[in-house]
């Protein structure tokens, strides 16, 4: 334990008490010898869980070979991994990251730069209430959420913020200079929100007539949480620009923005760069996640013990005066209480079942997505528990 006056820590993070020194699969074991089961994954990041076997061998074996080169000099696993990305998706073309945030960036660079090489005039990117898409300026521009951005400004300018899964106040928003729409899939840390399926082909529609781009915010919900490889699957269109990091990299740092040739028109040499995006390491990671959770196999035992935690996490809907409702989709679900969430979570926690506050007075439940039936029962237990012992 550090003490709060010892820290050289710059303290973004408050200050935290619980280490973890070890993590096997679904499992953390904390300095004071505990073993919790972990449904936070590092907020949804785990997707392989800890430790997995697979990853240490690719890790281990690159690790001996080569670390980092610049992208001044061809990568050839770089080449790989963008190929099978684009191979799982409706992209042509990856930009590889080491975080979420950078990859909204892209995202927001290839937009603009797209109107701008077509001279369309158009600038304004429109946004949804309760998103998240990162730390960055162009990510807190975009959000308009003043718990993360006050204090910090001025903000970028050229976003406009709208009710989330509201069809009639999108259809007002739209105007000439709109140039592209930002949407996650399923809100995590506004508190589980999955956008209405008829919402996003909606979203398409008026994209095509109105030659806007859409940008969907995979961070959180892609790369098999959904129990799809991307969860713009699930409404059966494509979007023309997606930015992913979390689950891409099972722990390791890792991300990417995916594009359509048409959108990234502007993305040529020297437009854009990273210095370690895209890194020999990050991408023996990243090509050995993508091998496991691109398996049909893999993806529908993700999509069977998602619904088994929905239909037991239903369950308790009915049976307690703590549960306002079960939401989410996937194994990216959330809790949201009658009584402070951050009380619920403690207790959870309490109980060695890890979670992850969110906003909208949430729990959220992002187990890895190697979770058993086994374990989701354990957690069903433990959630059980804790709402007996917090209604006393
Ligand atoms: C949907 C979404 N977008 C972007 C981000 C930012 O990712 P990172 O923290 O890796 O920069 C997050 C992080 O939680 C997220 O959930």
């Amino acid at each position: 334990m550090v003490s709060k006056l010892l820290s050289n820590v710059m303290p973004t993070y408050g200050n935290k008490t619980l280490e973890f020194i070890k993590g096997d699969g679904c499992y953390l074991y904390s300095s004071q010898n505990k073993k919790y089961l972990d449904f936070a994954s590092g907020i949804a990041v785990n997707s392989l869980g800890h430790c997995h076997p697979k990853l240490i061998e690719t890790l281990n074996k690159q690790s001996k070979q080569l670390w980092h080169v610049s992208n001044l000099y061809k990568i050839k696993k770089q080449e790989q991994f963008a190929k099978l990305l684009c191979k799982y998706s409706f992209a042509d073309k990856v930009f590889f990251t080491n975080s979420g945030t950078e990859s909204i960036e892209c995202g927001i660079k290839i937009i603009r730069g797209y109107h701008s090489y077509h001279k369309t005039k158009k600038t304004e990117i429109i946004t949804f209430d309760g998103a998240f898409h990162g730390r960055t300026y162009g990510a807190l521009s975009a959000q308009k959420n003043k718990k993360y951005s006050n204090g910090f400004g001025p903000m970028l300018k050229g976003f406009k913020q709208i009710e989330f899964n509201n069809e009639k106040k999108l259809l007002l928003a739209i105007n000439k200079k709109t140039a592209g729409i930002m949407i996650e899939p399923i809100q995590g840390e506004g508190g589980i929100r999955p956008a209405d399926l008829s919402f996003l082909k909606l979203l398409r529609k008026i994209c095509n007539k109105n030659n806007i781009l859409l940008f969907f915010d995979e961070v959180q919900c892609g790369f098999g949480r959904s129990g799809k490889l991307f969860s713009y699957e699930w409404a059966k269109i494509k979007p023309d620009i997606i930015s992913v990091a979390k689950g891409i990299g099972s722990g390791f740092p890792l991300g990417a923005c995916m594009s359509t040739n048409k959108a990234c028109v502007a993305m040529t040499k020297g437009s854009h760069g990273s210095t370690y995006g895209g890194n020999p390491l990050a991408m023996s990671v990243g090509l050995e996640v993508l091998k496991i959770i691109s398996n049909k196999r893999f993806l529908s035992k993700v999509d069977k013990t998602a619904r088994y935690f929905w239909k037991n996490l239903k369950k308790l809907e009915n049976t307690s005066n703590i549960i306002l409702e079960v939401r989410g989709a996937g194994l990216l679900l959330g809790i949201k209480t009658k009584i402070s969430n951050i009380d619920f979570s403690e207790q959870l926690k309490k109980n060695k079942l890890l979670n992850v506050p969110a906003a909208d007075n949430t729990v959220r439940l992002a187990p890895p997505l190697v979770v058993s039936y086994k374990e989701i029962d354990k957690s069903i237990a433990i959630i059980k528990k804790s709402l007996k012992e917090l209604s006393r």
